[in-house]
């Protein structure tokens, strides 16, 4: 069966391709290479055995991606992870954003709907819910005003999709709302490769440990938690990249129960930045270099997620703790470093 993957080279695309692969699937990728590199390819492979069919594509030309539709009339699932996001960036560049995550949904959804029956798997994010009121956040949470262009993306994206299943039969979705995922493959083969300075907590961790980075600047301590630290949902990629494999097979197996569904993807476990650092310590072996410095504007206090839906409606549970997810995110950037 073959499965489109969108970004599929990018930092979860290419965890989820590697999870379809092994689940039998046959891929084909569309990336751009404008946040990820086409050696992740031969990463891929080398962990898969079965090498990825890839086109080069910016899916902002809509008559590329028709072409594309016309030529692979045998796709009967898509996962859709194309997008800029960098929620800094987003605000500096609004129409980019708007362009490049709106658009290309709309191009997308154009083609699917002219097929009987397709599987769509949007990436979406926990930002949709800005600061919730109550924890951990369950997927009834109020979405609130986004608090940046990026964000926004991701609940116009909801909506767009909400809207078109409402009168396509064939389309059946899902979107997987992330928390924050983070780590590497096992095979430290794939991992993150952010561009240029890190602006996520564990990259900026791992890079501070190996000696890229000076020193890491903890944003804030005087947060209302237990040690004054902002406190996420840390989940493995792994593990998000299964729950993505889980979502389409529920798809193309026809047991979703409505043809738009919501899922939560989180270990439903919160870890404060200080907790992250101690884990890093742990696995690593080595102190970590860090102060305390200013709130980062726009940072929410606590956010992790009710898992209860995507345990026991998907099917699907976070395996790793955080110390597993944090050893694979160093024995990455030690690869990486060639250390
Ligand atoms: C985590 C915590 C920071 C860096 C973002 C996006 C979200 C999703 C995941 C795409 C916060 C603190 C961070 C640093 C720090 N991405 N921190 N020093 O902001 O929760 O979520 O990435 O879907 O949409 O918003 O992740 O890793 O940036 O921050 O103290 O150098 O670490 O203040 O409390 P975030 P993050």
């Amino acid at each position: 069966m073959k499965i489109l993957v969108t970004g599929g080279l990018g930092f979860i695309g290419s965890h989820t391709v590697v999870e379809l692969q092994n689940k039998g699937f046959e891929v084909v990728i569309i990336d751009d290479l404008s946040n990820s590199s086409q050696e992740v390819l031969g990463r891929i492979t080398s962990i898969t055995g079965k090498e990825p069919v890839f086109e080069k594509m910016d899916l902002r030309e809509k008559g590329k991606v028709t072409d594309f539709f016309k030529r692979h009339q045998d796709v009967q699932g898509v996962i859709h992870f194309a997008a800029s996001k960098a929620v800094g960036e987003s605000v500096d560049m609004p129409l980019h954003y708007y362009e490049n995550n709106i658009n290309t949904l709309v191009y997308i959804l154009q083609e699917l709907t002219q097929k009987e029956k397709v599987g769509f798997i949007f990436s979406s994010s926990c930002t949709v819910y800005g600061q919730a009121d109550t924890m951990p956040i369950t997927e009834d949470a109020p979405v609130k005003p986004a608090e940046s262009p990026y964000g926004n993306t991701k609940q116009i994206g909801e909506e767009i999709i909400r809207d078109t299943c409402k009168v396509t039969s064939g389309l059946n979705a899902i979107s997987l709302r992330y928390f924050n995922p983070m780590g590497a493959h096992p095979s430290a083969a794939i991992g993150e490769l952010p561009i240029g300075v890190p602006q996520n907590l564990v990259p900026f961790i791992t890079q501070t440990g190996v000696g890229l980075r000076e020193q890491l600047s903890v944003f804030g301590d005087d947060y209302p938690t237990s040690d004054g630290t902002c406190i996420r949902d840390y989940i493995h990629v792994v593990d998000l990249a299964k729950a993505h494999v889980v979502a389409l097979e529920r798809l193309l197996e026809g047991k979703n129960k409505e043809n738009y569904e919501v899922f939560n993807v989180g270990t439903g476990t919160g870890s404060t930045v200080l907790e992250v650092i101690k884990s890093f310590e742990k696995v690593s072996g080595k102190k970590l270099n860090y102060k305390i410095v200013d709130r980062r504007a726009g940072d929410i206090t606590t956010a992790y997620a009710d898992t209860t839906r995507a345990n026991n409606i998907l099917g699907w549970k976070a395996e790793s703790t955080l110390d597993e997810a944090m050893k694979s995110a160093w024995d990455w950037e030690l690869k990486v470093r060639n250390k």
